[in-house]
């Protein structure tokens, strides 16, 4: 829509322009005139007359340019005119020779060329228009010569160039005076300065002459003056050329008695711009355009000034008239204007009200799908309103319900662990079997109830239920009674363990169940993640004049990314780093209990971690009613510390003997009580190897297990990797696998089984389920076994079901095939053909097989001299050798041990029962 108001705003600018050009339809015609001289009166009204005339052609472009009597000026604006492309130029010709080739150029160019007043010397001209100035010297010597009846002398002043008129006026004079016998004689004098004409006058004898012919009045004029000066006017007659109007006119000097005479010699002004008008309109016109030449005496002096009078006012009224027809065409051109704008505007408001009306249209219309959107928004709104108290009902309704649950919890806990405690203080001292399981079993307990009071705490802390009871406590003791059972477990793993303080006798209010809490929390994380020989320590700063006391926990642990920082206090977040059990709620807890005391934490992290608490030491930001007498402390019912180096305290209980002929099971595991459980449970039966994940790849190649039992989460290579790792090398392929893990995910699942796991179990796991599992596993492996060790040969042939351990065996079959002659090829050189070492290969064959490979090797070689025994009517040595048996005797005694009678009689039997 804006591209069409541009569009319309633009047709009526254009209109607008266009139409105020009020020579639009007329043809403009350029007429270019070049006036020679420029000072005097003759010619001033030689242009005006031009312009006059030119006023009544509106389509007429006249430009004049004064040549100041310089003909090298006048070629000049000649030149320009060309240039210029007049449509027709008009020259009054300073002189005749030099002005002619600039004049021929223009004519030659085809522009029509008019001369005026002057001729030059040359015909190539449209026209010329002037009087005729030999008529104008005859008709004053006609004059002079009929005003007397003696004979006479005349002085005549020419004019000082070459002009045309110059040469014609004297000529036509001497045509008459020569054939007039009045006129004696003719003196001709060209200079007219005044100075000069007195100095002349001077050496001549006035008395002498009877007439002064000036080539024009201004010349007659002078002339005058000079000789009135000297006081002979009287005695001469003056007659002049012009017969101008106005004071200094020759017409007036004639009325004065000045002049006897004056001829009048029109200008031609008005007549060249009708000439030039004519012929850019194409009509014929006459080359020479003679102009009426008239004398002027005492007898028609008046006359002719009346005559000149009443011309030059119409002429005046003309020009007042064209004028005013000049203001009336600017107003009615202003008033065009005018009209053409307000039609533009006209139409511009038209427009705009059409595009106001469209707009209107279109903004009801997009109001119309706004409240439409906006009943939807607010019906989704209110959609997800109810859905979100849907949510927030049920999540209450789940919360509560896992609250209750969990305090539910708690009754039974307590039961279990009083009992436990009971039965503890029984057995304590006596030798019993079941005083590690009750170790374990109280000291989970213990954690359980401490899950279950963190969780029930961060309940209470998005209900915003708690309600502190502060007491004022000495910080620093506060700090190291709560440290103390932390010390124990410093000196244990030789870590550094400080608490120090710059006021140990600051008091300030704090809530103990729950700075404990916080204490507990930090102080469990930095043992946590501390490296034996490490260092951790408590610093107390207290700021006076802050009222401000920071709390800095620090350790050398392995520190936190940087990009975890800030998410390191939302609820259930675990660092990247971290691999340790978590719930991720303590340090969410630790920092609204901070909160809670009006305080805040900070961390940082650069080698090891630093947690700062900043608590207010000033009472007033705690009610009356939050502050109890510190007497009415309840102690924290704190549960005693755990740390993982007491969890591996299960004792590991290390079967007296390992009996090569048990099963053999490796644990990989890096929870260390749940190892060590596995391990004294399953050693009972079984023979048990136990790593933490780190090295059970490494382990497992070089044990080559019956079974591996492997979690998922485990520092180092997860579990899927193990296992994958496991299933795809030679050496262990066979080896059955469960996984054991806490990830009871479908996708989890779907990977175990996908990297060879046998069995996928998930914790809580039942220890019957597993060692049932464990023997189903080994009872398959025991069934393959047998029909590996009784199909030896048949495997060979038929590799329709073949899977890795077939391969394994089909190839091991070919390799002591391809050296049955070879009585040198031991089993150390089959290790190496096979690329693994001699006890690998040995525990890999007793794994599948249950023989050792030198067993085996016999048994095969046997086998098949058997067969050949039975098909072939090889002799025994032959087969002895063809087997590679070192000698015939040695090949009977094997074959009599294994199948209890001699080749030569196994042979003989199967004969005669054929
Ligand atoms: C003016 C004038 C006139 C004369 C004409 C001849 O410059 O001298 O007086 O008639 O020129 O060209």
């Amino acid at each position: 829509m804006s591209g069409l108001l541009k569009y319309i705003g633009s047709i009526c600018l254009l209109s607008i322009i266009f139409s105020c050009n009020p020579k639009k339809d007329n043809e403009v015609i350029k007429i270019g005139f070049s006036q020679c001289i420029s000072t005097d009166q003759w010619r001033k009204d030689m242009n005006h007359s031009m312009m006059v005339q030119t006023s009544l052609y509106p389509n007429i472009n006249l430009k004049i340019s004064e040549a100041d009597r310089s003909i090298e000026k006048q070629i000049d604006q000649i030149e320009s005119f060309i240039n210029e492309e007049v449509d027709v130029l008009i020259v009054s010709p300073l002189e005749t020779k030099r002005i002619v080739p600039v004049i021929e150029k223009a004519y030659n160019k085809g522009i029509p060329v008019i001369l005026i007043d002057r001729k030059i010397d040359s015909d190539k001209y449209t026209a010329f228009v002037g009087a005729d100035n030999i008529a104008v010297g005859r008709m004053a010597a006609s004059y002079i010569a009929a005003s007397t009846k003696n004979s006479i002398n005349v002085l005549e002043i020419k004019g000082t160039d070459n002009s045309s008129p110059t040469l014609e006026r004297s000529l036509g004079f001497h045509q008459v005076a020569e054939r007039e016998s009045k006129i004696n004689k003719i003196v001709s004098i060209e200079d007219y300065s005044d100075q000069k004409f007195a100095n002349v006058l001077d050496t001549l004898d006035v008395t002498d002459f009877d007439y002064v012919y000036s080539f024009n009045d201004i010349l007659a004029r002078w002339a005058w003056q000079v000789a009135e000066n000297k006081g002979l006017a009287d005695q001469l007659k003056f007659v002049g050329v012009d017969g101008l109007v106005g004071p200094d006119g020759g017409i007036n000097m004639v009325l004065e008695g000045k002049l006897e005479a004056t001829v009048l010699y029109p200008t031609g002004g008005a007549e060249a711009i009708k000439l030039a008008r004519r012929i850019h309109e194409g009509e014929k016109i006459q080359k020479n355009n003679s102009l009426n030449i008239t004398l002027i005496d005492k007898l028609n002096a008046d006359i002719m000034k009346n005559q000149y009078e009443k011309i030059s006012e119409q002429q005046e009224e003309l020009e007042r008239q064209l004028e005013a027809i000049d203001i009336q065409e600017q107003k009615y051109y202003v008033q065009n204007n005018l009209l053409k704008v307000a039609m533009a505007l006209l139409a511009i408001i038209l427009s705009l009200a059409i595009y106001s009306i469209y707009s209107i249209r279109i903004i009801r219309r997009k109001n119309r799908e706004l409240q439409l959107t906006n009943k939807k928004v607010i019906h989704q709104r209110n959609q997800i309103e109810s859905i979100a108290e849907e949510v927030k009902r049920s999540n209450d309704a789940k919360m509560n319900f896992f609250t209750g649950l969990s305090h539910e919890f708690k009754t039974p806990l307590t039961l279990i662990m009083s009992s436990l405690e009971s039965i503890h203080m029984e057995l304590k001292g006596s030798k019993s079997k079941y005083l590690s399981d009750l170790d374990v079993i109280s000291r989970n307990s213990k954690r359980l109830l401490r899950l279950i009071n963190n969780l029930l705490d961060f309940r209470r802390i998005e209900d915003e239920k708690f309600n502190l009871k502060v007491s004022k406590t000495n910080l620093y003791e506060f700090s190291q009674k709560i440290s103390r059972d932390f010390k124990r477990e410093a000196k244990k793993r030789s870590i550094k363990f400080n608490i120090e303080s710059n006021n140990e006798d600051l008091m300030l209010l704090l809530d103990r169940n729950l700075m404990d809490k916080v204490y507990f929390n930090l102080l469990s994380n930095a043992f946590k993640f501390t490296p034996d020989h490490g260092e951790i320590a408590i610093k107390i700063k207290y700021f006076n004049e802050d009222d401000r006391v920071d709390i800095h926990f620090t350790d050398s642990g392995i520190g936190i990314p940087k990009d975890e920082m800030e998410q390191l206090f939302k609820p259930f977040f675990k660092a990247r780093n971290n691999n340790k059990n978590s719930s991720g709620i303590g340090l969410n807890l630790s920092r609204q209990f901070v909160e809670l005391h009006n305080g805040k934490i900070e961390v940082h992290s650069h080698h090891g971690t630093e947690f700062i608490v900043s608590l207010p030491t000033t009472d007033e930001h705690f009610s009356s009613d939050q502050v109890i007498d510190a007497n009415d402390v309840e102690e924290p019912s704190y549960l005693e510390v755990q740390f993982e180096s007491e969890l591996g305290n299960t004792e590991l209980l290390v079967p007296e003997d390992k009996d090569d002929n048990q099963y053999s099971i490796l644990i990989v595991e890096d929870n260390l009580e749940l190892s060590r459980f596995l391990n004294n449970k399953l050693g009972m039966h079984y023979k048990t190897y136990l790593s933490d994940g780190t090295n059970a790849i490494e382990q497992a190649f070089e044990l080559i297990p019956d079974i591996i039992i492997c979690d998922l989460n485990l520092p180092g290579k997860g579990g899927f990797e193990i296992c994958d790792t496991i299933k795809q090398d030679l050496r262990t392929s066979h080896i059955p696998t469960i996984i054991l893990t806490a990830l009871g995910d479908k996708e989890s699942y779907l990977k175990g089984i996908e990297s060879g796991a046998d069995l996928y179990l998930t914790k809580p796991f039942s220890y019957a389920i597993l060692i049932q599992s464990i023997k189903s596993l080994l009872y398959n492996r025991e069934k393959l076994r047998y029909y590996y060790t009784n199909n030896l040969f048949k495997l060979e042939k038929d590799n329709k079901f073949s899977n890795n351990e077939q391969e394994f065996i089909s190839y091991l079959n070919n390799l002591i095939k391809a050296h049955l002659d070879d009585s040198d090829f031991s089993v150390e050189k089959l290790a190496e053909e096979l690329n693994i070492s001699r006890v690998q290969l040995y525990r890999k064959v007793k794994a599948l097989l249950g023989l050792n490979i030198s067993e085996y090797i016999n048994n095969y070689k046997l086998e098949r001299a058997k067969i050949m025994l039975e098909e072939t009517n090889f002799n025994i040595s032959e087969i002895a050798y063809k087997n590679g048996f070192s000698t015939p005797n040695y090949f009977s005694t094997s074959f009599k041990n294994k199948y209890g009678s001699s080749p030569v009689s196994f042979r003989k039997d199967l004969r005669n029962s054929n």
